[in-house]
């Protein structure tokens, strides 16, 4: 499943500064939302829990978190070939996902500073983590030579925009997402330090409690809206939600071993890690989580990423478009087809079980 790399050269967009790669369904995407909806909701029972977040938030642990050590100061070259290049996509996504998650925030700070202050408050230190993040990364693109130009970036990407419901359950899973994928990446390099061959992955254990504590302000904003996991219609979000994230998730990584192998972990080992973790842990903000036991849970995701390889080859091929588009239709469908039936399996009640996860 090992995908080559088509050039070994990233595309400029000018001297030193990276092009963005093309958008589509699985690049990091920029959202924004109905802002006056969010003003508009109630906080008033569940205060004192968002008072809490918001202050663990406010004590700033990793305020001298990101200072680059003299262990990045020397010359790069020896990371060359695909890994370099597989090694810069993977800064490249990093970085653009957490400027995504900097201007959502930063906005939402902006927007609910009068109506909403205690909000506004803590959406502001979410951003303020967030451009650390972004920044820290695009430093590590220097050290290859090239940046990404983030005001470029943020005047000519698309913005998707979703309602405030949507926006609350795809930046929860995010952040708990973002939380395990670099927790187990920084746990196995701990174990097998051989394979660190920068020193960018030794600073995830405490970026990673960032990323928690962004997801648990979230988890704050799930509980305290009853309409987002109190009754049936949030059942079935919440069920497609998890699934868009682990599909892309798997798609993503499965597409990208290059990467992974150059770290010494197994692609579709550290995809099941993540999202078995992923799930467990949504089930302290949702009323139900995916049942990824099920013997057909990652044989299906795998077969949608097998696709995704097909759909890739197709694509880049040089036959006659109408000839693609044909050739495409079936594989298309068998990947509706596996997550429909992924979808369908029966979830597992989260609410049954809170008590003893939370
Ligand atoms: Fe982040
Ligand atoms: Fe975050």
């Amino acid at each position: 499943m090992v995908k080559s790399l088509q050039t070994l050269e990233p595309e400029m967009l000018k001297p030193g500064v990276k092009a963005p790669v093309k958008e589509t369904l699985l690049t990091p995407r920029f959202y924004t939302t109905d802002f006056e909806a969010i003003a508009q909701m109630d906080f008033s029972g569940h205060e004192s829990e968002l008072k809490a977040v918001i202050e663990e938030l406010k004590s700033d642990y990793n305020r001298h978190h990101f200072v680059r050590s003299e262990e990045f100061e020397q010359c790069w070259d020896s990371i060359d070939g695909e890994k370099r290049l597989a090694f810069i996509e993977f800064l490249e996504r990093s970085c653009t996902s957490e400027f995504s998650g900097f201007l959502l925030f930063k906005e939402l700070s902006r927007r609910l500073k009068n109506k909403n202050p205690l909000l506004a408050e803590g959406f502001g230190y979410l951003s303020r983590d967030e451009a650390r993040h972004a920044g820290f990364l695009n430093k590590a693109m220097s050290d290859f030579n090239l940046s990404l130009d983030l005001g470029y970036l943020t005047k000519n990407r698309t913005y998707t925009f979703f309602p405030p419901e949507w926006v609350i359950y795809t930046v929860y899973l995010s952040e708990k997402i973002g939380y395990w994928r670099y927790i187990i990446m920084f746990r196995h390099l701990e174990s097998h330090p051989e394979n660190q061959f920068y020193p960018l992955f030794r600073y995830f254990e405490s970026w990673c409690q960032d990323e928690n504590r962004h997801g648990d302000f979230f988890k704050v904003l799930v509980r305290s809206q009853g309409k987002l996991y109190d009754n049936w219609k949030a059942r079935l979000w919440v069920r497609f939600f998890l699934l868009s994230v682990f599909a892309t998730h798997t798609l993503t990584v499965l597409e990208r071993s290059t990467f992974y192998d150059s770290v010494g972990l197994d692609a579709r080992q550290y995809n099941i890690d993540v999202i078995e973790k992923t799930n467990e842990t949504a089930a302290r903000a949702f009323p139900v989580i995916l049942n990824t036991k099920h013997p057909d849970f990652f044989r299906r995701l795998e077969k949608c990423s097998e696709n995704n390889l097909k759909l890739t080859e197709i694509n880049s091929s040089n036959k006659p478009k109408i000839v693609k588009f044909f050739q495409k239709i079936p594989v298309i469908a068998s990947t509706v087809g596996h997550l429909l039936r992924i979808y369908l399996t029966k979830p597992i009640d989260a609410e049954a079980t809170r008590e003893m996860v939370c």
